[in-house]
Protein backbone atom coordinates (compact mmCIF):
# COMPACT_ATOMS: atom_id res chain seq x y z
CA UNK A 1 0.00 0.00 0.00
CA UNK A 2 0.87 3.31 -0.89
CA UNK A 3 1.25 5.97 2.19
CA UNK A 4 1.92 9.88 2.31
CA UNK A 5 3.36 12.01 4.13
CA UNK A 6 1.18 12.57 7.00
CA UNK A 7 0.97 16.24 8.59
CA UNK A 8 -0.60 17.94 11.33
CA UNK A 9 -2.77 19.55 8.88
CA UNK A 10 -3.89 16.19 7.70
CA UNK A 11 -4.77 15.24 11.31
CA UNK A 12 -6.99 17.28 11.80
CA UNK A 13 -8.54 16.32 8.37
CA UNK A 14 -8.68 12.39 10.09
CA UNK A 15 -10.74 13.84 12.81
CA UNK A 16 -13.28 15.33 10.66
CA UNK A 17 -13.91 12.83 8.88
CA UNK A 18 -13.81 10.35 11.53
CA UNK A 19 -10.48 8.44 10.39
CA UNK A 20 -8.78 6.61 13.61
CA UNK A 21 -5.42 7.99 14.30
CA UNK A 22 -2.55 5.55 14.97
CA UNK A 23 0.78 7.06 17.25
CA UNK A 24 3.16 5.13 18.43
CA UNK A 25 6.31 5.34 20.44
CA UNK A 26 9.90 5.12 18.72
CA UNK A 27 13.26 5.83 19.92
CA UNK A 28 15.60 3.78 17.21
CA UNK A 29 15.79 3.66 13.70
CA UNK A 30 15.13 0.00 12.99
CA UNK A 31 11.79 0.18 15.14
CA UNK A 32 10.90 3.26 13.22
CA UNK A 33 11.31 1.78 9.57
CA UNK A 34 9.20 -0.96 10.50
CA UNK A 35 6.22 1.22 12.09
CA UNK A 36 6.31 3.83 9.33
CA UNK A 37 6.24 0.66 6.84
CA UNK A 38 3.27 -0.20 8.47
CA UNK A 39 1.81 3.20 7.82
CA UNK A 40 1.25 4.27 11.76
CA UNK A 41 0.58 7.97 11.35
CA UNK A 42 2.62 9.35 14.38
CA UNK A 43 5.93 8.44 15.32
CA UNK A 44 6.35 10.15 18.69
CA UNK A 45 9.78 9.88 20.18
CA UNK A 46 8.37 9.65 23.35
CA UNK A 47 10.58 10.85 26.92
CA UNK A 48 9.01 7.51 28.25
CA UNK A 49 12.53 6.81 26.75
CA UNK A 50 14.16 7.35 29.87
CA UNK A 51 12.11 4.38 31.59
CA UNK A 52 11.73 1.70 28.77
CA UNK A 53 15.61 2.50 27.63
CA UNK A 54 17.38 4.17 29.96
CA UNK A 55 16.20 2.40 32.80
CA UNK A 56 15.19 5.83 35.06
CA UNK A 57 12.30 5.72 37.17
CA UNK A 58 10.66 8.57 35.81
CA UNK A 59 11.06 10.60 32.59
CA UNK A 60 12.56 13.69 35.22
CA UNK A 61 16.32 12.42 34.23
CA UNK A 62 15.58 12.89 30.43
CA UNK A 63 18.03 15.01 28.69
CA UNK A 64 17.73 17.55 25.77
CA UNK A 65 20.91 15.79 24.23
CA UNK A 66 19.19 12.17 25.01
CA UNK A 67 15.91 13.56 22.78
CA UNK A 68 18.20 14.69 20.04
CA UNK A 69 20.06 11.55 19.45
CA UNK A 70 16.46 9.83 19.89
CA UNK A 71 14.79 11.74 17.11
CA UNK A 72 17.36 11.95 14.93
CA UNK A 73 17.43 7.63 14.41
CA UNK A 74 13.79 7.98 13.97
CA UNK A 75 14.13 10.45 11.81
CA UNK A 76 16.13 8.61 9.61
CA UNK A 77 14.14 5.62 9.43
CA UNK A 78 10.77 7.42 8.78
CA UNK A 79 9.09 8.68 5.18
CA UNK A 80 5.72 9.08 5.64
CA UNK A 81 4.80 9.41 9.62
CA UNK A 82 4.77 12.80 11.36
CA UNK A 83 7.48 12.86 13.85
CA UNK A 84 6.70 14.45 17.05
CA UNK A 85 9.72 14.87 20.03
CA UNK A 86 8.99 15.20 23.58
CA UNK A 87 10.17 18.45 24.97
CA UNK A 88 12.04 17.21 28.15
CA UNK A 89 11.32 18.26 31.94
CA UNK A 90 12.89 21.47 32.26
CA UNK A 91 13.41 22.36 28.72
CA UNK A 92 10.55 24.90 28.06
CA UNK A 93 9.44 25.61 31.93
CA UNK A 94 12.28 28.88 32.57
CA UNK A 95 11.41 31.86 29.64
CA UNK A 96 9.33 31.35 26.53
CA UNK A 97 12.89 32.54 24.57
CA UNK A 98 14.78 29.40 25.89
CA UNK A 99 11.54 26.95 24.77
CA UNK A 100 11.73 28.61 21.33
CA UNK A 101 14.64 28.00 20.88
CA UNK A 102 14.95 24.27 22.37
CA UNK A 103 11.98 23.16 20.05
CA UNK A 104 13.36 24.13 17.26
CA UNK A 105 16.35 22.41 17.81
CA UNK A 106 13.98 19.31 17.18
CA UNK A 107 13.56 20.08 13.67
CA UNK A 108 16.19 21.86 12.52
CA UNK A 109 18.93 19.25 13.82
CA UNK A 110 17.02 16.26 14.70
CA UNK A 111 14.66 16.17 11.84
CA UNK A 112 11.46 16.40 13.93
CA UNK A 113 8.11 17.93 12.49
CA UNK A 114 6.26 19.01 15.87
CA UNK A 115 7.03 18.86 19.52
CA UNK A 116 4.89 17.71 22.37
CA UNK A 117 4.75 19.32 25.92
CA UNK A 118 3.09 18.45 28.79
CA UNK A 119 0.47 20.83 30.97
CA UNK A 120 -2.24 22.88 30.35
CA UNK A 121 -3.39 26.49 30.47
CA UNK A 122 -0.29 27.86 32.71
CA UNK A 123 1.86 26.71 29.39
CA UNK A 124 -0.05 28.42 27.04
CA UNK A 125 2.31 30.99 26.63
CA UNK A 126 5.32 28.93 26.04
CA UNK A 127 2.83 27.07 23.26
CA UNK A 128 2.14 30.18 21.11
CA UNK A 129 5.48 31.15 21.56
CA UNK A 130 7.10 27.72 19.96
CA UNK A 131 3.77 28.15 17.24
CA UNK A 132 4.71 31.57 16.30
CA UNK A 133 8.17 30.08 15.34
CA UNK A 134 6.49 27.86 12.82
CA UNK A 135 6.84 25.04 15.08
CA UNK A 136 3.80 22.59 15.19
CA UNK A 137 2.36 21.68 18.60
CA UNK A 138 0.77 18.63 20.60
CA UNK A 139 -0.05 19.22 24.07
CA UNK A 140 -0.43 16.43 26.54
CA UNK A 141 -2.96 16.66 30.16
CA UNK A 142 -4.56 14.33 32.26
CA UNK A 143 -1.54 12.34 33.67
CA UNK A 144 1.83 14.57 32.70
CA UNK A 145 4.76 12.24 33.87
CA UNK A 146 6.90 14.91 34.16
CA UNK A 147 4.77 16.35 37.09
CA UNK A 148 4.67 13.10 38.68
CA UNK A 149 6.22 14.35 42.36
CA UNK A 150 3.24 17.22 42.33
CA UNK A 151 1.03 14.38 41.00
CA UNK A 152 2.06 11.82 44.24
CA UNK A 153 2.20 8.81 41.16
CA UNK A 154 1.21 7.78 38.30
CA UNK A 155 -2.75 7.89 38.84
CA UNK A 156 -6.08 8.30 36.88
CA UNK A 157 -6.58 12.00 36.63
CA UNK A 158 -10.11 13.90 36.47
CA UNK A 159 -12.51 11.80 38.35
CA UNK A 160 -14.81 14.33 39.88
CA UNK A 161 -16.47 17.56 38.61
CA UNK A 162 -13.64 19.84 39.91
CA UNK A 163 -10.33 17.81 38.37
CA UNK A 164 -12.72 16.69 35.72
CA UNK A 165 -14.11 20.27 34.70
CA UNK A 166 -9.80 21.73 35.18
CA UNK A 167 -9.13 19.00 32.30
CA UNK A 168 -11.97 20.03 29.88
CA UNK A 169 -10.72 23.84 30.29
CA UNK A 170 -6.97 22.96 30.05
CA UNK A 171 -7.86 21.57 26.93
CA UNK A 172 -9.72 24.74 25.40
CA UNK A 173 -6.78 26.32 26.55
CA UNK A 174 -4.62 24.04 25.01
CA UNK A 175 -6.44 24.27 21.65
CA UNK A 176 -6.64 28.18 22.05
CA UNK A 177 -3.06 28.25 22.09
CA UNK A 178 -2.87 26.41 18.61
CA UNK A 179 -2.16 22.92 19.46
CA UNK A 180 -2.38 20.73 16.45
CA UNK A 181 -3.72 17.66 18.79
CA UNK A 182 -3.79 16.90 22.44
CA UNK A 183 -2.79 13.81 23.88
CA UNK A 184 -5.12 12.42 26.82
CA UNK A 185 -3.44 10.61 29.11
CA UNK A 186 -5.41 8.49 32.16
CA UNK A 187 -8.75 10.01 32.47
CA UNK A 188 -11.88 8.40 32.59
CA UNK A 189 -13.38 7.61 28.94
CA UNK A 190 -16.15 9.63 29.60
CA UNK A 191 -14.65 12.28 30.25
CA UNK A 192 -12.07 11.79 27.47
CA UNK A 193 -15.42 11.91 25.10
CA UNK A 194 -16.45 14.97 26.39
CA UNK A 195 -13.50 16.86 25.62
CA UNK A 196 -12.86 15.12 22.18
CA UNK A 197 -16.65 16.10 21.30
CA UNK A 198 -15.93 19.43 22.35
CA UNK A 199 -12.49 20.14 20.63
CA UNK A 200 -12.09 20.67 16.97
CA UNK A 201 -8.35 19.85 17.55
CA UNK A 202 -7.69 15.74 17.60
CA UNK A 203 -7.88 14.02 21.10
CA UNK A 204 -5.04 11.27 20.94
CA UNK A 205 -5.56 9.02 23.96
CA UNK A 206 -3.62 6.74 26.05
CA UNK A 207 -5.70 5.10 29.05
CA UNK A 208 -8.60 7.16 27.98
CA UNK A 209 -10.81 5.07 26.38
CA UNK A 210 -12.06 4.29 22.95
CA UNK A 211 -13.86 7.88 22.28
CA UNK A 212 -10.55 9.73 21.13
CA UNK A 213 -9.48 10.57 17.70
CA UNK A 214 -6.73 8.33 18.08
CA UNK A 215 -4.66 6.06 20.24
CA UNK A 216 -1.09 6.04 21.55
CA UNK A 217 0.95 3.04 23.23
CA UNK A 218 4.47 2.75 24.35
CA UNK A 219 6.11 0.59 22.13
CA UNK A 220 7.52 -1.72 24.64
CA UNK A 221 3.88 -2.02 25.96
CA UNK A 222 2.41 -3.66 22.76
CA UNK A 223 5.27 -5.60 21.94
CA UNK A 224 5.85 -6.91 25.59
CA UNK A 225 9.34 -6.41 25.89
CA UNK A 226 8.90 -6.39 29.37
CA UNK A 227 8.64 -9.40 32.01
CA UNK A 228 6.36 -7.52 33.90
CA UNK A 229 2.61 -6.84 33.49
CA UNK A 230 1.67 -3.75 31.30
CA UNK A 231 -0.24 -1.21 32.79
CA UNK A 232 -4.21 -1.96 32.60
CA UNK A 233 -4.50 0.90 29.84
CA UNK A 234 -1.89 -1.23 27.46
CA UNK A 235 -2.57 -4.55 24.80
CA UNK A 236 0.29 -6.63 24.63
CA UNK A 237 0.33 -7.78 20.81
CA UNK A 238 3.63 -9.69 21.28
CA UNK A 239 5.55 -11.44 24.16
CA UNK A 240 8.77 -10.60 22.74
CA UNK A 241 10.49 -10.83 26.34
CA UNK A 242 9.68 -14.56 26.10
CA UNK A 243 11.20 -14.96 22.38
CA UNK A 244 14.19 -13.02 23.44
CA UNK A 245 15.05 -15.24 26.33
CA UNK A 246 14.67 -17.75 24.08
CA UNK A 247 16.61 -17.12 21.32
CA UNK A 248 19.56 -15.82 23.51
CA UNK A 249 19.10 -19.38 25.38
CA UNK A 250 19.78 -20.57 22.55
CA UNK A 251 22.56 -18.92 21.17
CA UNK A 252 24.40 -19.70 24.21
CA UNK A 253 23.70 -23.06 23.87
CA UNK A 254 24.94 -23.35 20.43
CA UNK A 255 28.29 -21.42 21.58
CA UNK A 256 28.77 -23.36 24.45
CA UNK A 257 28.05 -26.98 22.85
CA UNK A 258 30.25 -25.87 19.67
CA UNK A 259 27.61 -25.79 17.06
CA UNK A 260 27.00 -22.22 16.07
CA UNK A 261 28.82 -20.91 14.29
CA UNK A 262 28.81 -24.24 11.94
CA UNK A 263 30.41 -24.08 7.99
CA UNK A 264 27.56 -21.81 6.53
CA UNK A 265 28.29 -18.93 9.11
CA UNK A 266 32.40 -19.12 8.26
CA UNK A 267 34.68 -18.20 6.04
CA UNK A 268 37.26 -20.36 4.01
CA UNK A 269 40.35 -20.13 2.36
CA UNK A 270 42.68 -21.22 -0.01
CA UNK A 271 44.46 -24.26 1.71
CA UNK A 272 47.66 -23.55 0.43
CA UNK A 273 47.44 -20.21 1.47
CA UNK A 274 46.91 -20.89 5.07
CA UNK A 275 49.26 -24.19 4.47
CA UNK A 276 52.30 -21.36 4.12
CA UNK A 277 52.16 -20.24 7.55
CA UNK A 278 53.52 -23.43 8.88
O1 LIG B 1 6.61 9.81 26.62
C1 LIG B 1 5.69 9.17 26.11
O2 LIG B 1 5.84 8.04 25.65
C2 LIG B 1 4.37 9.79 26.07
C3 LIG B 1 3.21 8.93 25.69
C4 LIG B 1 2.90 7.97 26.76
C5 LIG B 1 2.03 9.73 25.31
O3 LIG B 1 4.25 10.93 26.36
Amino acid sequence: MQHKKVTTVGLKEMKKRGEKITVLTSYDYSTARALDKVGIDVLLVGDSLGMVLLGYDSTIPVTMEDMIIHTKAVSRGTKNALIVADMPFMSYHVSESESVRNAGRFLQEAGANAVKLEGGREIANKIQAINAAGIPVMGHIGLTPQSVNKLGGYKVQGKDEATARLILNNALALQDAGVFAIVLECVPAPLAKKVTERLEVPTIGIGAGPSCDGQVLVIHDLLGLYPDAAPKFAKRYASLYTLIEEAVGAYKTEVKEGIFPGPEHSFGMDENEIGKLY
